[in-house]
């Protein structure tokens, strides 16, 4: 089995009257922080990390959030990004993780980075100024997108972008556990935004930046149409 193949399966397996389902209700279990830190910090997974940057042109002075930030793979070179004024807030519903992220941060002199304790179906955030809003292989693990979806975009400028990194079930042997796109594509437009950029960064993920119809939005005016 693939490397990714195995954290597909670290998210789903874990039998779910264990770790979060109780009290909060069904999405998809995963495996304890400590294993689950293991498998997403591994070397030979493709995340692409400053190519996703330098497509989402992270400026100075942003303000993003990192939803399910996991180990914090996005969230460190992210907030360096974004350094010296702007915020990462690494949001996630396992406070193990938001603490492994910390000491990351920490450990790497980062200091612009600022942890959430997220729920279930809201990030949470503690602010409402949020340049970008970034999911990459978390959606797929929330079961009320739509919801989740929503709360997210109150967190938004009007011209923020929500950014979904994901996998067609067509492009996965664990095809039942990911999102096809199109599918996304509906929850967004139901909330008012639309696929402003697309980019082909992965081989078997989609990467799409969602954002309202805003007319004075510098992104929509740079790149009018769907391809960059
Ligand atoms: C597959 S990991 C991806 C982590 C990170 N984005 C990465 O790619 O390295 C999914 C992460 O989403 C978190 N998560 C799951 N459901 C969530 C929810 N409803 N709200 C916020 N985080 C969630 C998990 O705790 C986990 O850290």
């Amino acid at each position: 089995m693939t490397y990714l193949g195995k954290l597909g399966v670290l998210c789903v397996l874990v039998p779910l009257g264990s770790g979060f389902s109780s009290a909060f209700g069904w999405q998809l279990a995963q495996t304890p922080a400590e294993k689950y830190i293991a498998a997403m910090d591994n070397p030979h997974r493709v995340l692409k990390v400053d190519e996703v940057i330098a497509k989402l042109e992270l400026k100075p002075g942003e303000i993003v959030a990192d939803i399910g930030s996991g180990s914090g793979a996005f969230s460190i070179p992210m907030a360096k990004a974004i350094a010296p004024n702007g915020i990462l807030y690494a949001v996630d519903i396992d406070q193990a993780m938001l603490d492994h992220v910390a000491a990351r941060a920490k450990e790497a002199g980062v200091s612009n980075l600022r942890t959430v304790l997220g729920e279930y179906d809201d990030p949470k955030l503690p602010v409402k100024n949020v340049d970008v809003a970034f999911f990459h292989r978390v959606l797929h693990m929330i079961e009320h997108r739509q919801i989740y979806l929503n709360a997210t975009a109150k967190y938004l400028k009007p011209d923020g972008r929500v950014v979904v990194i994901d996998k067609n079930r067509e492009q996965s042997p664990n095809s039942w556990m990911w999102l096809n796109q199109p599918d996304v594509d509906t929850w967004m437009a139901a909330i008012g935004f639309y696929p402003a950029q697309q980019f082909p960064v992965f081989d078997d993920k989609y990467f799409v930046a969602y954002q309202r119809p805003y007319g004075n939005s510098v992104l929509l005016k740079k790149h009018p149409t769907k391809q960059n």
